[in-house]
């Protein structure tokens, strides 16, 4: 088929039209895909001046976006554009066989033997701390949100820098939360003051404090991740720049930490106001309470797992995929041209009635029917991407929110108000507006 024989919707939008259609996308990608999709069809093209921006929805559109064949789009020229100023030269801004090689050496922090170990040195500091969210018997109201985010950076301390952060750790967190905070400033201009000057900053603060570690980490044989990329070589002996090890390990604890708050947060939620389902989990965590934790016995927890799914599902932490486009393409008899940012919606396909039934109930029996899961489209869940740059954490991801939630459930039986219903900002990173208040009552 001949480029010209291809019909294209465009929709051309003025300035102040494309500043709304922005923002609107960024309040609530999910209502913004279903309009825009609803009014226009699978495929839509917006150009405002030079720029063209094509949205395109469904499973198939997954399919093609994340597998990208013939290198058609590039994540490095989209994600530069986003994140680029704060978090330059990160696995996921990288393309091609460049790509391919620092992915190669980054599984050395991700193997099945290095896992276990991980496990091991974050089960006491899990227990440590959900231990100490609520003082008694009574009911206690914590604020989940911030005590997950609290959590899973002292674990990234010491999973990911092998450190007690000790007098550095009020200094390097604050630096690390300004980091990840201008990850997607409103105002993308580094004006003094403003959100990305602070993260710009707050970037070097931090990119100074892993240099100095690094010839230490190089010679020790410390079996943290910053460690194991400092040591990470492949077969012809290649291995990181110190700067390619500063820009990997900044890209990591951001990728790391706020996409495992939001699922930990909206899991915690979901069996707070399912207690049907907090209680099957619950009996599931007892049932697999003997230490040592293993990771065969988290694969066992297969109710957990559904529950993690489907929150997953509702609650993707990133809602939309940007790629650019590198060579023009076709998608369902359209043609995209070069040049083009191209917009995928995790969200949207999540909620499509043409791939789950009732999309917006929460059933994590979805998950645990083997026929059905064989059924779906496999890009119709799509929460940790797919393709060349499906996330690399997703294991970890798992091993992680699996361990705090059982150590939770074991402790505490949780319940939110009567009638409430979470408030959530689903960009840039799926979150409660009100920090997700949630009452504890320890168990007897
Ligand atoms: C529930 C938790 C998580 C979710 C939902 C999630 C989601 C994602 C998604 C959607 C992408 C791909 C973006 C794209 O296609 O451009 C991605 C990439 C990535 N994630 Fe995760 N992530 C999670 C946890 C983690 C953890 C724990 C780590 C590290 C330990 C991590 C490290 C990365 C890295 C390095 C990439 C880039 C991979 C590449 O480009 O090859 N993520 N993640």
């Amino acid at each position: 088929m001949s480029d010209a024989a291809l019909p294209i919707v465009p929709i051309k939008t003025g300035f102040l039209r494309a500043v709304r259609m922005l923002r609107q996308s960024y309040r609530n990608p999910l209502e913004h895909g279903q309009a825009l999709r609803e009014q226009f069809g699978d495929v839509v093209m917006q150009k405002t001046g030079k720029m063209t921006m094509v949205h395109l929805f469904g499973a198939d559109a997954h399919q093609l976006c994340l597998l990208n064949p013939d290198q058609i789009l590039s994540n490095k020229k989209a994600w530069d554009l986003i994140i680029g100023r704060i978090f330059p030269n990160g696995l996921m801004l990288r393309d091609g066989e460049d790509h391919r090689y620092h992915r190669r050496l980054m599984q050395a922090g991700f193997k099945s033997p290095v896992m276990q170990q991980y496990l091991s040195k974050m089960l006491p500091q899990i227990q440590s701390s959900v231990e100490g969210w609520s003082p008694g018997r009574d009911g206690t109201t914590i604020l989940a949100y911030p005590k997950f985010k609290q959590l899973t950076l002292e674990l990234a301390a010491t999973i990911f820098l092998g450190m007690d952060l000790g007098q550095d750790a009020a200094r390097i967190n604050q630096a690390f939360e300004t980091t990840v905070a201008a990850s997607m400033p409103k105002i993308p201009v580094p004006i003094p003051g403003s959100l990305l000057w602070r993260g710009i900053r707050a970037r070097r603060e931090m990119s100074a404090y892993f240099h100095a570690q690094i010839p230490a980490k190089r010679s020790g044989g410390e079996q943290d991740l910053f460690s194991l990329l400092c040591r990470a070589e492949d077969e012809s002996g290649a291995h990181y720049t110190d700067q390619e090890i500063v820009d990997h390990m900044i890209f990591l604890m951001m990728a790391a930490h706020d996409t495992t708050t939001s699922t930990l947060t909206t899991m915690m939620y979901l069996l707070a106001k399912y207690p049907e389902w907090q209680d099957r989990v619950y009996a599931e965590c007892r049932a697999q309470s003997i230490e040592p934790v293993t990771r065969e016995q988290l694969s066992e927890m297969v109710l957990s797992e559904a529950v993690m799914k489907e929150a997953l599902r509702l609650y993707p932490p990133l809602s939309t995929l940007p790629k650019f486009s590198l060579k023009s393409f076709e998608f369902q008899g359209y043609l995209i041209p070069a040049g083009a940012m191209v917009v995928t919606y995790p969200i949207h396909t999540h909620y499509m009635n043409e791939y789950w039934h009732e999309p917006e109930r929460f059933n994590p029996e979805r998950f645990l029917s083997s026929a059905e899961v064989k059924r779906r489209h496999p890009y119709s869940w799509v929460p940790f991407s797919g393709g060349a740059h499906m996330c690399i954490g997703l294991h970890f991801a798992d091993m992680q929110i699996k361990l705090v939630l059982r150590e939770l459930l074991l402790r505490y039986r949780f319940s939110v108000s009567e009638g409430y219903e979470m408030p959530i900002q689903q960009s840039p990173i799926s979150k409660p507006k009100d920090g997700l208040p949630i009452e504890l009552v320890r168990r007897a």
